[in-house]
């Protein structure tokens, strides 16, 4: 059976993913902090697929837990990671704490590359895998007043391409995955305001799924997004930012 890892599968995209991955007859291992929504997942999961359904309970922001799920679960040849565990800030550099901040940056970006870097020399091996790195339309520009969040989105889209590029001879495949808004609890807890134009979290990781076999390594849902792109920084960068600014884009 087919074994996909899933980071901050316990809601939000994540979570649709599972499902998705689950009705197709796939043994899925979530890993998330929160144990009771964890189990509560997976019995749920259990309840709609033919597949399996592994948690681990793991604070991913600290090194030693992330250790600890790679030892978890690394006899299971992992066939599929996705580092889609994610978080975000709204409000202006000096609203925002710092330890939120560093917070951000251990999990968008440092468990990124610690995961990969445990789980890629198994697939090197074996001549076989896939890494999906959750990242945003986000990381194609400057984000002001989402500063920390879109910068950490950069790293991703800039690290997974190079990953990609380094193990393409080794017949992996590598994604970074850039959805726009999606409505999720992702907006209440990063203090930002949702846009109505907010897909939901079934559709996006619907995207992601009938697109996994895709030869792009960026993968960009919908023709707005592909614009947002492509489109030159000295324009959606003030547009973005006064979008944010005139809909009041984060709650104080
Ligand atoms: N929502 C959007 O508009 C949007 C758009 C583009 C990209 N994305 C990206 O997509 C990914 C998923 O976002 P989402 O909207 O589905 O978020 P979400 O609904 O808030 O879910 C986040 C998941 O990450 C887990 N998580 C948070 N902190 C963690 C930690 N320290 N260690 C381990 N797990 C942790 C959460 O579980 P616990 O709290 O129990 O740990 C939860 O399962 C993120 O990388 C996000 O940046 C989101």
């Amino acid at each position: 059976m087919r074994s996909v890892l899933i980071t901050g599968g316990s809601e939000g995209i994540g979570l649709e993913l599972a499902r998705l991955f689950v009705q197709d007859n796939t043994r899925v291992i979530l890993a998330a902090r929160n144990e009771e929504r964890l189990a509560e997942v997976k019995r749920q999961l259990e309840s709609c697929g033919r597949g399996e359904v592994l948690v681990f309970s793991a604070d991913l922001t600290v090194p030693e837990e992330r250790q600890a799920l790679y030892e978890a679960v690394k006899d299971l040849d992992i066939d599929v990671l996705v580092n889609n565990a994610g978080i975000g800030f709204a409000g202006p550099v000096w609203h925002t704490g710092i330890e939120d901040d560093l917070r951000l940056i251990r999990l968008n970006d440092e468990a990124v590359v610690h995961l990969c870097k445990l789980f890629v020399s198994d697939m090197i091996a074996r001549r076989e895998g896939m890494i999906i790195n959750m990242a945003s339309t986000g990381a194609f520009q400057p984000g002001p007043y989402i500063a920390s969040y879109y910068a950490s989105k950069a790293f991703v889209v800039n690290y997974t391409e190079a990953l990609a590029y380094e193990t393409r001879s080794y017949g992996l495949k590598v994604h970074a995955y850039c959805p726009g808004p999606v409505d999720t609890a992702f907006y209440p807890k990063s203090k930002g305001v949702k846009p109505p134009f907010a897909v939901t979290p079934v559709k996006a990781a619907e995207y992601l799924y009938t697109h996994l076999n895709d030869r792009r390594v960026v993968l960009v849902p919908g023709v707005v997004n592909k614009m947002m792109r492509i489109m030159p920084k000295w324009i959606k960068v003030p547009v973005l930012a006064e979008m944010k600014r005139s809909n009041g884009g984060w709650k104080k």
